[in-house]
């Protein structure tokens, strides 16, 4: 059984938060630097939001995304491996959903990986759809990509 964690604590990125960011991001395989991370926080509010999860002023968690015209487009997510499985990863996702909803965004997209069974369930649990397939995506693996689709608004109407 799961152990939940206790009400998020999310809060905008700042750069104080980017050491703690960049030793959960290292474990990944191709990992963002440093500088990308800067990008983001440089263009906040008219194209992009990054989002924290704190526990007692840690981070646990984290999530970007840039907008696009009337769709949010995910970019980075990740969790702290040992708080995994305790909705830190749908709190993210959920508020920045809401986020992009309250701008007025009309659909939420991403990639992920065809073998990432965690990001995918989550995903799915969130009522996204895979609506296609970008083979040999991702640069360090070749692993195809599957590109996953949310309606933000009811009368969001897609293929
Ligand atoms: C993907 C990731 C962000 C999920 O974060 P998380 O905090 O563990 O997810 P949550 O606890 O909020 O899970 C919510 C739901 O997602 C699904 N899920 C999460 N992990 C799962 C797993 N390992 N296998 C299957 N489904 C999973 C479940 O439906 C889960 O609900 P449940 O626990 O009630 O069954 C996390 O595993 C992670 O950081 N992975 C490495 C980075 C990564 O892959 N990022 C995504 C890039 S596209």
């Amino acid at each position: 059984m799961s152990v939940r964690c206790e009400k998020l604590d999310i809060r905008p990125m700042e750069h104080r938060h980017l050491d703690q960011v960049l030793a959960i991001e290292r474990d990944f395989a191709a990992p963002w630097t440093r500088e990308m991370f800067l990008q983001e926080l440089r263009q906040r509010w008219e194209a992009s939001e990054s989002l924290v999860a704190l526990r007692a002023e840690t981070v646990i968690g984290y999530v970007l995304c840039w907008f696009v015209a009337d769709e949010i487009h995910i970019v980075n997510l990740a969790v702290y491996a040992q708080l995994r499985r305790r909705g830190v990863g749908r709190g993210l996702m959920e508020e920045v959903c809401e986020r992009a909803r309250a701008r007025g965004m009309a659909i939420a997209t991403l990639e992920v990986r065809c073998g990432n069974e965690a990001a995918i369930g989550l995903y799915e649990s969130l009522g996204f759809k895979q609506i296609a397939i970008r083979k040999s995506y991702y640069a360090d693996n070749g692993e195809d990509a599957i590109v996953m689709l949310k309606p933000l608004v009811p009368e969001t109407s897609w293929p």
